[in-house]
């Protein structure tokens, strides 16, 4: 009966069926195109005017809505920002906090590079997204989320990366924001007691997706070495693992636990 009805959804809504959500394997072309999305995602803060058709954004928020979290806790918001005066407001926010960073470097040599970045594209992308975290959330008790509290913020963080990949796959950039006061960010969006923002994103069709990080790309910093990165059984162990040399050990015999 059961794969009666995931058949009828595929033959009547033309979407990808059921069964073909849940199959087990990947397929080399399909993990090869995960592969291709996550390395081509790029932060994004140079948009073309173009709005995102609805439809669009709509997949790229289900994208999000469909992340892990604490409990299935689910503690997000988006909020979808259009209001010009309200960008305004975040924008003056960015530029006096930019100020204080620039003078951290004053004198330094990083000074004229970090001075050359752009880093916002709050008022040319055609929307901005607030992503929150609501840690009451189904009450005083959830799942798994008491030991450790930040996993609400976490969860978010999940449903962001989520958003960006989805909105990579789509042809639309994203940038996340975070030189910004915080508590100014949420007074000027309304945020209850309870509700903190996480993540600001400029969302919009890209000038280009850049093949490296554009911190990386300017010399600003290098991607770290994987393997340096990897240690086993305990903090400052190398792990002795490079591409096809790592065989994942049976579970520990019971008794041995
Ligand atoms: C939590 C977080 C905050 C960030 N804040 C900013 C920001 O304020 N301005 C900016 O230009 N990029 C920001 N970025 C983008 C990073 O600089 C970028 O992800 C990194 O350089 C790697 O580049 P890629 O995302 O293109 O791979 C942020 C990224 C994250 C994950």
């Amino acid at each position: 009966m059961e794969s009666e009805n995931i058949k009828t959804t595929c033959e009547t809504s033309g979407a990808p069926c059921a069964a073909e959500i849940h199959a087990h394997e990947f397929s080399s072309a399909e993990k090869e195109l995960v592969r291709r999305l996550i390395h081509a995602r790029r932060d994004i803060r140079q948009f073309r005017s173009d709005s995102i058709p609805a439809d669009v954004l709509w997949r790229i928020l289900e994208a999000a809505h469909a992340a892990p979290s604490v409990g299935f806790m689910q503690p997000w918001n988006f909020i979808l920002i259009e209001s010009a005066q309200i960008r305004r407001q975040i924008k003056e926010s960015f530029d006096a906090v930019n100020s204080n960073e620039k003078l951290k470097l004053d004198g330094t040599p990083r000074s004229r590079l970090y001075n050359s970045l752009k880093l916002e594209g709050i008022l040319e992308s055609p929307l901005n997204i607030a992503v929150t975290c609501d840690h009451a959330r189904n009450g005083s008790y959830v799942l798994g989320r008491a030991p450790m509290p930040q996993t609400a913020p976490y969860s978010v963080c999940l449903a962001i990366e989520n958003l960006w990949l989805a909105a990579r796959s789509e042809g639309v950039g994203v940038g996340w924001v975070s030189i910004l006061d915080q508590a100014a960010v949420e007074r000027i969006l309304g945020l209850p007691e309870g509700v903190e923002m996480i993540a600001y994103l400029c969302i919009g069709y890209p000038v280009e997706f850049r093949p490296m990080p554009l911190l990386q790309e300017v010399g600003w910093k290098e991607r770290e070495r994987l393997q340096t990165l990897l240690f086993k059984d305990r903090w400052g162990t190398p792990a002795p693992l490079a591409p096809n040399s790592w065989h994942v050990q049976s579970p520990v015999p019971e008794g041995e636990v």
